[in-house]
């Protein structure tokens, strides 16, 4: 089963991405933050994050959100250029700055868009998409008008996030609603959410024999070496999984550290490693990371991990 990398927005960047595949890996693919268009070209913070020379050796798989076949065709002409050939479809993001407009989840509710969108697909023979969607917007049975159109075009597989987007991240997954949706889909499906340890892969593996894969986004913030165990089939201690958060972490503020002089903006940023981690180093450690108010109690906090 494949394991890959959920794009999450201000933590999956290219340097993040770099440093997890160098240090540990064990995933099959990343995928990027969403891509979009801003006043009608791609914003300069994305196109940095695709170019090939910060992916170097990385599977890399650019994400594009976009509300219907123009959008969505300029952005992937700008991505083709840096010559990918696997592209990701976002129909899932749940936040209204992106649903009010179409976009993400949006798209659940706009048919004809997602047709717009798929006869592009279709029509680009030189590229492998797949999609990444919710049950619905507002309801946990949307996904029945969008599989139909999905199921016409050929993915490398849908993944799926059982929740609708007012949930956002958090309360139940819609399990039977995820079931119904493999049985339904002709492509591959992907199950993605709240997968935490070996434990929950392994549940997961044993409850649908026939899924492409689990795509996992905060659990392996939390514990960046969890795809890495479930492959080797070996659990890692306290001591082994501590020195590989210290490594990553070093050299993802020696990378900061070369692009952000400000040392406050520079602090916020790096921080964000451990944003997801409270389960992983414990309440108190986290706290003072969290509350550390300049680089050197920082740096103090985490020599104590
Ligand atoms: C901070 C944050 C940013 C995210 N950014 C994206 C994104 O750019 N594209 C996307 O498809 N999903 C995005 N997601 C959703 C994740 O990819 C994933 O679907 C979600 O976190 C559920 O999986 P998990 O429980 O394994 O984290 C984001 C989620 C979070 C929490």
């Amino acid at each position: 089963m494949k394991i890959e990398f959920a794009p999450l927005q201000g933590y999956t960047e290219d340097a993040y991405r770099r440093i997890h595949n160098k240090f540990v890996g064990g995933v099959d693919a990343y995928y990027t933050p969403f891509i979009r268009l801003e006043h009608g070209g791609l914003r300069s913070k994305d196109l940095r994050d695709i170019r090939p020379e910060f992916n170097e050796g990385v599977n890399v798989i650019p994400q594009i959100i976009a509300n219907g076949g123009k959008e969505f065709q300029t952005v992937l002409d700008a991505i083709r250029e840096f010559g990918y050939s696997r592209v990701d479809i976002n129909m899932g993001c749940p936040f209204p700055l992106q649903t009010r407009h179409g976009r993400g989840a949006g798209l659940m509710q706009a048919i004809d868009r997602v047709k717009e969108i798929c006869d592009i697909v279709r029509a680009t023979s030189d590229v492998q998409f797949s999609a990444k969607m919710r049950l619905g917007l507002d309801f946990h049975d949307e996904w029945r008008n969008v599989l139909p159109i999905l199921n016409g075009t050929p993915l490398v597989h849908v993944a799926i996030h059982p929740r609708v987007a007012s949930q956002q991240y958090k309360g139940e997954v819609d399990m039977e609603a995820f079931s119904s949706i493999l049985q339904d889909s002709v492509n591959p499906i992907m199950y993605n959410g709240e997968i935490h340890s070996v434990e929950d892969i392994k549940r997961i593996e044993n409850m649908y024999p026939n899924l492409a894969g689990v795509m996992i986004g905060r659990g392996l913030l939390a514990r960046p070496s969890l795809a890495r165990e479930y492959v080797d089939g070996q659990e890692w201690d306290e001591d082994k999984r501590n020195t590989l958060l210290r490594t990553m972490h070093m050299a993802f503020l020696e990378h900061l550290q070369g692009i952000i002089p400000n040392e406050m903006q520079l602090l916020s940023k790096v921080r964000c490693f451990w944003e997801y981690m409270e389960p992983e180093i414990g309440k108190k450690p986290y706290k003072k990371i969290m509350k550390a108010g300049n680089m050197k109690n920082y740096l103090k906090a985490i020599a104590e991990l």
